[in-house]
C-alpha cells in the first residue's frame, strides 16, 4: 500500500514554524503536528501537580502514570492531559519559562518522540519542532530548518502578546547535550526574517520539490 510521507520542519522560537506548517498542511493535505505542544503539555502537567520543572528525577516518577494522549482531529494534532483537551494553558507565562527544562530531560523525549512517530499510523504528517528531522524522522527527505533573527523573533513575539524570553528558550535548546536544536543533514534552511508568510510559503514549496516531494501532493489544490 501508499507509504505514508513525513516533512520535518525545525527551528528557533517563534521563527514562523506553526504558521508555515499549519499553511502548508493545508496546501498539501497532511495532517499537522506541533511537537512543541506536547514538551509544553508536560509543563502543564508538572505545574499542576506541584512538580517542580527543574527537578528531572520528579519528572521522571510523574510520567510513570502520566495521563497523556496525543490525537490527530480533523487535519491537526490535539494534546491531552487528565482527560482535559489543552490550548491556549500551553502559551501561558508559567509554560514558556519552564518548558526548555522539561525538554532537556532524556525520559520526556523518549516518551514524546515515540508518540511523535506513532502519529505516522493515521496519515502523512508535517511535523514541527526542534528535532524532527535529526532525531525523530531522520531519513525523511523532506526537511525545512525556519529560521530568523533574534531580533525578528522577539518582536513577533511580543506582537502577539506573549511574555516569552525567546533568545534564552533558544540558547537552551541549542545547547543542551540531548537531542539539540540544530540544522538537519539535508535540510533546506529559509530565512524568514524579510520575508512575508506568503514568501516563506512560496520558498518552502520549491524546497520540498527540490527534494523529491511527489506532484501528487501539490497536485491536490
Ligand atoms: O512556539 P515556539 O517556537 O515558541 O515553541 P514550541 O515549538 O512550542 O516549543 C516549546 C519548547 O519545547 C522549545 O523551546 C523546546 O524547548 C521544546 N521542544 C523541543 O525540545 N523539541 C521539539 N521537537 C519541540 C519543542
Ligand atoms: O511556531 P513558531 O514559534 O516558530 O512561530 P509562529 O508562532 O508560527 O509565528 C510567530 C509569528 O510570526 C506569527 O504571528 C506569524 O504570523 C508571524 N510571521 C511569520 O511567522 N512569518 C513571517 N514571515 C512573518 C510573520
Ligand atoms: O497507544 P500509544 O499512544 O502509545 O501509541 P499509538 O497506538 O501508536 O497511537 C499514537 C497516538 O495516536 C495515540 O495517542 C492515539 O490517541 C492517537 N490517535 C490518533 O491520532 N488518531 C486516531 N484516529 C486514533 C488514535
Amino acid at each position: 500500500g501508499q507509504q505514508h510521507i513525513a516533512v520535518a520542519i525545525d527551528g528557533p522560537a517563534a521563527s514562523g514554524k506553526s504558521t508555515v506548517a499549519k499553511k502548508l498542511a493545508k496546501l498539501l493535505g497532511l495532517n499537522m503536528v506541533n511537537t512543541g505542544a506536547m514538551y509544553r503539555a508536560v509543563v502543564w502537567g508538572a505545574l499542576q501537580k506541584n512538580v517542580s520543572p527543574n527537578d528531572p528525577a520528579a519528572v521522571v516518577a510523574m510520567l510513570s502514570d502520566f495521563d497523556f494522549e496525543c490525537k490527530i482531529n480533523q487535519g491537526s494534532s490535539e494534546v491531552w492531559v487528565d482527560g482535559q483537551l489543552l490550548e491556549s494553558e500551553l502559551r501561558s507565562d508559567a509554560v514558556n519559562a519552564n518548558v526548555s527544562a522539561i525538554a532537556a530531560i532524556v525520559e520526556v523525549r523518549e516518551l514524546l518522540v515515540a508518540k511523535q512517530r506513532g502519529l505516522l499510523q493515521y496519515g502523512s504528517v508535517i511535523m514541527e519542532g526542534r528535532d524532527i528531522g535529526s532525531v525523530v524522522f531522520p531519513d525523511t527527505p523532506y526537511k525545512l530548518y525556519i529560521d530568523a533573527s533574534e531580533e525578528v523573533r522577539a518582536a513577533r513575539r511580543a506582537a502577539d502578546g506573549e511574555v516569552d524570553a525567546v533568545g534564552k528558550r533558544d540558547a537552551q535548546d541549542s545547547k543542551r547535550k540531548v537531542s539539540p536544536l540544530i540544522v538537519a543533514d539535508g535540510a533546506t534552511v529559509i530565512d524568514s526574517s524579510e520575508m512575508t508568510l506568503e514568501e516563506v510559503i512560496e520558498a518552502a514549496v520549491a524546497a520540498l520539490t527540490a527534494q523529491g516531494l511527489d506532484q501528487s501532493f501539490l497536485d491536490r489544490n
